[in-house]
């Protein structure tokens, strides 16, 4: 694309902190909802962070608290070591890419780039928004009018209006929600390194994994206004925090059965189904003959031909086979399990529907969870 823009409004990168930040929603009449439980998050200078998780965990809410769109209930927002959270949004440096922020329908996409640049005498502005225009595949649009963009269009068109300024924070909310999957993934791109130019500290709202994954230094995963888990993708996928976690990060989905603890030299080995076999697991901290939830990722399980495993193992019956290009998808049924239980395959192995086999899976890929809470036992 085209070259590094030039930095003429280069901020150093900034602290973005939140502590037990929480937002209550009272409306007259009707209940009130907390949305928000108490976040906390230290995200470090230039770093950009996905806030992932369900629609109504609370992802939108939190993003309006930092910017200054919705009044802080309780808690703190920190930029640096600056407390932001009463100050008006206008004064807090921050800059929003919401889906929702109007444009102003008589300028062009052009005049309203370069508008808040111009109110601000920045010197380049021009540059900047062609730049800018040119990376985020824009070029076409300048000219136009917001009431003949599409929505994809107006989101490109409300990114590029937080990148333009520039701002220490930045923050979007699901920026790339309504572009068609190839315009998505290079506009994804595209964000990544311009974030990465400028070093903004950043934090991404979306619910889509994908996006987390590709974008993200560290994720911070939500549920029911509270985070779940924040950590690299790479610490959520190998070490979930509980059961929610697991569920919700991971493609194919974690497969989730029932089992029973048995103690083996001092470890968990768990019991699977009736008479299937078990699974050794590197857990130590659960009772001889407790009841636990099995969380096992396709991708950590292997399946043989029966007999030809070694020790441990769960007996199982291929019910289903999928070659897809890169893997397949095995769907085994285990003697007393309701669910069929996931594996991938590699590529050039073949399964037959009824083929007996063995499922094994190494014992730290082995994640056991309390029936109750879903916390991660260890
Ligand atoms: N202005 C509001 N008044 C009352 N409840 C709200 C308001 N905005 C959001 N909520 C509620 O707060 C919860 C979180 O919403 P939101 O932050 O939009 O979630 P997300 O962005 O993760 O989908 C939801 O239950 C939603 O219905
Ligand atoms: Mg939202």
């Amino acid at each position: 694309m085209s070259a590094t823009i030039e930095k003429t409004t280069q901020q150093t990168a900034q602290s973005l902190t939140l502590r037990d930040l929480v937002k209550t929603y009272a409306s007259r009449g009707r209940e009130s909802v907390t949305a928000v439980k108490g976040i906390n998050l230290a995200i470090e200078p230039g770093e950009l962070v996905a806030l992932l998780g369900p629609s109504g965990c609370g992802k939108t809410t939190t993003l309006r608290m930092i910017a200054g769109l919705e009044t802080v209930t309780s808690g703190s927002i920190k930029i640096g070591d600056r407390e932001i959270s009463q100050l008006p949004a206008a004064k807090r440096g921050i800059g929003v890419g919401f889906e929702s922020y109007a444009l102003y329908p008589p300028l062009s996409v052009r005049d309203n780039l370069l508008y808040g640049l111009k109110a601000r005498k920045v010197k380049g502005a021009e540059k900047m928004v062609s730049s800018i225009s040119e990376r985020l595949e824009m070029d076409d649009l300048m000219d136009l009018r917001p009431a003949g963009l599409s929505s994809g269009q107006k989101q490109r068109v409300a990114l590029a209006r937080a990148l333009v300024r520039n701002p220490p924070v930045l923050l979007l909310d699901e920026p790339l929600s309504h572009l068609d999957a190839s315009a998505r993934n290079r506009v994804r791109r595209e964000l990544k390194v311009l974030q990465r130019e400028f070093g903004y500290t950043t934090i991404v709202v979306t619910h889509d994994q994908v996006e987390a994954l590709s974008l993200a230094d560290r994720l911070a995963v939500m549920d029911g206004g509270v985070v779940q888990q924040f950590g690299t993708p790479d610490e959520v996928f190998d070490d979930p925090a509980n059961l929610f976690v697991a569920g919700f990060v991971g493609e194919p989905q974690i497969n989730v059965v029932p089992g029973i603890a048995r103690l083996h030299e001092g470890r968990v080995r768990v019991e699977i189904g009736s008479g299937a076999g078990y699974l050794d697991t590197v857990v130590t901290g659960v009772a001889e003959g407790a009841r636990v939830t099995v969380g096992l990722r396709p991708q950590d399980c292997s399946l043989t031909a029966r007999g030809t495993g070694g020790p441990g193992g769960l007996a199982a019956t291929v019910a289903y086979f999928e070659h897809l290009l890169e893997f397949g998808l095995a769907t085994s049924t285990v003697a007393g399990i309701e669910e069929g239980l996931v594996v991938q395959t590699p590529a050039e192995e073949d399964f037959d529907t009824e083929q007996e086999v063995t499922v094994t899976a190494a014992a730290e890929r082995v994640y056991l969870f309390d029936p109750d809470t879903g916390e991660r036992l260890r």
